[in-house]
């Protein structure tokens, strides 16, 4: 009878599997500095964040502070022992050296002991006139030296006004992205940033936030497939903060955040970094 009984619960079991399980994604915080704080400063702001999380948080999600360079080096020892606290670079160079005055390569910012680096960036394209296609000679030279890219993608007001914005975040995501291989597609994190939410305090609703993030799932699956598709982290910038971020994270497609402000001011930091709790 006890045999009997076995048998009938693995049988279910086995039915009860469904046909696609999506990987588990990695669910990430990472606080973009931009061009903010002196040595002294970044030092504190990374204790603080760290000691508030020590005591308060409950979730294992990834937190990965994104200074300037000039931090690197010294908020890697800094983090040293802490074994869920990643580093960033805010941008980096195409080639691997040279004489490219003011700039930083890949394997310079590997060598600081960051592990990821984010990727065209709102400001770096606005600012700098970075193109899809240098974007996409950044995102080889990232992925050459091992680190992990944090590619940014998202329309301006513009095109959310005339509802151009699935086309203009799948052109800059074809772009930079689908040259690269199953396995290299694999390692990106992407970061769906609506232009005119950054800075503004304007933030996307938590639906058109998940839209988005679904339509770039989507993109990624019908080039290569849905079990990539599904195992990339998808993050959403532009005004996060500790009063939004659990209805934004709580999002099916929503994998986490890149902060801008708010990482900068160690209590909402923590708190966002909370919203996963
Ligand atoms: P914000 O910036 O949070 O200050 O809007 C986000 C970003 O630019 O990454």
């Amino acid at each position: 009878m006890e045999v009997y009984t076995a048998s009938i619960t693995m049988t279910i079991c086995i039915i009860a599997v469904p046909k696609h399980v999506p990987k588990m994604r990695k669910q990430i915080v990472a606080g973009n500095w931009k061009m903010n704080c002196t040595i002294d400063e970044g030092k504190r702001l990374v204790s603080e964040v760290v000691q508030l999380m020590q005591n308060e948080i409950q979730n294992n999600a990834e937190v990965i502070f994104i200074p300037p360079y000039i931090h690197l080096t010294n908020l890697s020892e800094q983090l040293l022992t802490n074994d869920t606290l990643y580093l960033g670079a805010q941008n980096c160079h195409q080639n691997k050296s040279g004489a490219y005055t003011g700039e930083v390569s890949a394997t310079m910012i590997k060598s600081c002991g960051a592990t990821h680096v984010i990727i065209g960036h709102s400001e770096r394209r606005e600012y700098f006139s970075e193109s899809d296609a240098l974007l996409a000679e950044k995102v080889n030279t990232v992925l050459e030296n091992d680190l992990t890219p944090i590619f940014c993608c998202g329309e301006r007001l513009e095109s959310r006004e005339v509802n151009t914005q699935e086309a203009v975040v799948g052109e800059q995501v074809r772009n930079a992205l689908f040259h690269l291989s199953t396995e290299e597609i694999a390692k990106m994190v992407i970061a769906y940033e609506p232009v005119w939410a950054i800075g503004t305090g304007k933030t996307a609703s938590a639906e058109q936030a998940q839209e988005m993030h679904a339509f770039i799932r989507e993109t990624i699956a019908e080039k290569y497939s849905n079990e990539i598709a599904d195992s990339i982290s998808i993050l959403y910038g532009g005004s996060v903060k500790p009063e939004n971020a659990t209805e934004i994270f709580s999002q099916p497609d929503v994998d986490g955040g890149l902060i801008g402000g708010a990482s900068l001011k160690s209590r909402d930091f923590v708190d966002i970094v909370k919203a996963f709790d």
